[in-house]
């Protein structure tokens, strides 16, 4: 997930009293590594188990702890929201979750909570039997309920007694994650978009195959996106091992075939059914001519393969679509060798030739596997390099072409 939703932002960083309240203190660096500023609070109990100085020396803020503090001007716990984006509680205890169920402000950390603008969030952290006990279990429903506090965690592992069960901290990164994710912009709200990932592969026989080398993490990261911005988002997925990122509707297919059927269901008349369509997936070009139904025998020193070429799914689509219609946006990746003049190239041949709105060329020296991808956008305006950046900022780029064509 995407920490870049941290940049510039102000995270109130409550912590309370339970022995994972250590874990704040990573939380508030990589909350701040990503960009965001921290003000930290902390509950009496809380000061008990972790220093207020690890916590001001990391946020180079002071901590507040007292509501009733007379040096200071105003409302605390109203200034602290007046500041905060998100309000974060890591960890909660099974008391504070008691009172944040039952809408109290005993404290400032639940006042806080009380009074937050934007998210609240909580990490819950106590013994499994704590966690399990039906007056948390109540106080957990009764938050979903109210739907003000989303709960990250807690996760079954290790807990500080030695004994193992749900209620040990969600790790500080998944911590950072969701409240990444809690400030990321909805910009894409009511956005039907489908994405295809990852290579297609076909099978000659029961256990061997063709594929290719496609990661499919461009593909993800911009399914990821898009759902994080509010859009409904079709992840298509060959064969990867990435997991599904939230909020997405996957389908896994194997074949160039199977990936076909699944974007004409997701179509549907007209092609109505979507606003956009990126697509990422490596399509295999050619497919055995047939399929054998027994395992292949080994024969002579040299062998080959019948092959038949695959449709082309997105060049199918822009034939469908039509130069008339605007509508559904389509775009195509390509994966080209060669200088960046030559990369545009090919890419623009493709953009006519499959009648598509943008292409996303790049490098074949860069494009797979890695993190990071350097991309040439070519439409028919003319062509946008980028400079080398993460795959998920690249699709947030790629999300902010969709949504000023489609929203036009
Ligand atoms: N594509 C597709 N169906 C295929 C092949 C490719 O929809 N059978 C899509 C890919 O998902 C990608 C774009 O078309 O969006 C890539 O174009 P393509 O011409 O296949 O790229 P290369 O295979 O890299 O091109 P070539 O071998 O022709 O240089």
């Amino acid at each position: 997930m995407a920490t870049s939703d941290l940049e510039g932002r102000v995270v109130a960083l409550c912590v309370t009293g339970s022995i994972a309240a250590y874990k704040s203190v990573e939380v508030a660096r990589l909350c701040i590594k990503a960009g965001a500023k921290v003000l930290p609070v902390m509950t009496a109990s809380a000061a008990r188990f972790v220093g207020p100085v690890t916590l001001s020396g990391i946020t180079g803020e002071a901590v507040a702890t007292d509501m009733w503090d007379a040096s200071f001007a105003g409302e605390m716990h109203v200034s602290l929201a007046a500041r905060a984006d998100a309000v974060v509680i890591v960890p909660a205890t099974a008391d504070v979750l008691a009172r944040l169920a039952g809408g109290r402000a005993d404290d400032l950390v639940t006042a806080l909570a009380l009074v937050a603008r934007g998210p609240v969030l909580a990490a819950p952290a106590m013994h499994p039997r704590m966690w399990n006990h039906p007056a948390t279990q109540s106080n957990v429903t009764a938050l979903a309920r109210q739907g003000r506090v989303t709960l990250v965690g807690p996760v079954h592992g290790a807990v500080a007694s030695g004994e193992s069960g749900i209620g040990r901290m969600s790790e500080p990164q998944a911590v950072v994650d969701a409240i990444a994710a809690s400030l990321a912009p909805r910009d894409l709200a009511g956005l039907r978009v489908v994405v295809t990932a990852g290579p297609t592969v076909e099978d000659l026989d029961p256990v061997r195959f063709l594929g290719n080398r496609s990661s499919g993490k461009m593909g993800f990261a911009v399914a990821e996106r898009a759902a994080l911005r509010g859009a409904s988002v079709t992840l298509v997925a060959g064969p990867v091992t990435l997991a599904t990122p939230a909020h997405v509707h996957r389908v896994d297919v194997r074949s160039a075939l199977e990936m076909r059927a699944a974007l004409w269901d997701a179509g549907g008349p007209y092609l109505a059914g979507f606003d956009a369509l990126v697509m990422t997936a490596a399509v295999a070009d050619y497919r055995a001519a047939a399929v054998s139904e027994t395992k292949l025998k080994k024969q002579g020193d040299t062998a080959s393969i019948d092959l038949v070429k695959n449709p082309d799914l997105l060049a199918e689509l822009g034939a469908a679509r039509g130069d008339k219609l605007a509508h559904p946006m389509l775009v195509g990746f390509a994966v080209e060798s060669g200088d960046d003049a030559a990369i545009t190239a090919y890419a623009r041949g493709k953009l006519t030739a499959k009648r598509v709105d943008l292409v996303v060329a790049n490098s074949a020296e860069t494009a797979f596997g890695g993190d990071d991808n350097r991309a040439i956008f070519v439409d028919a305006q003319g062509a946008e390099s980028t400079p080398a950046m993460s795959k998920r900022k690249l699709a947030d780029a790629i999300l902010d072409r969709i949504k000023a064509r489609v929203r036009r």
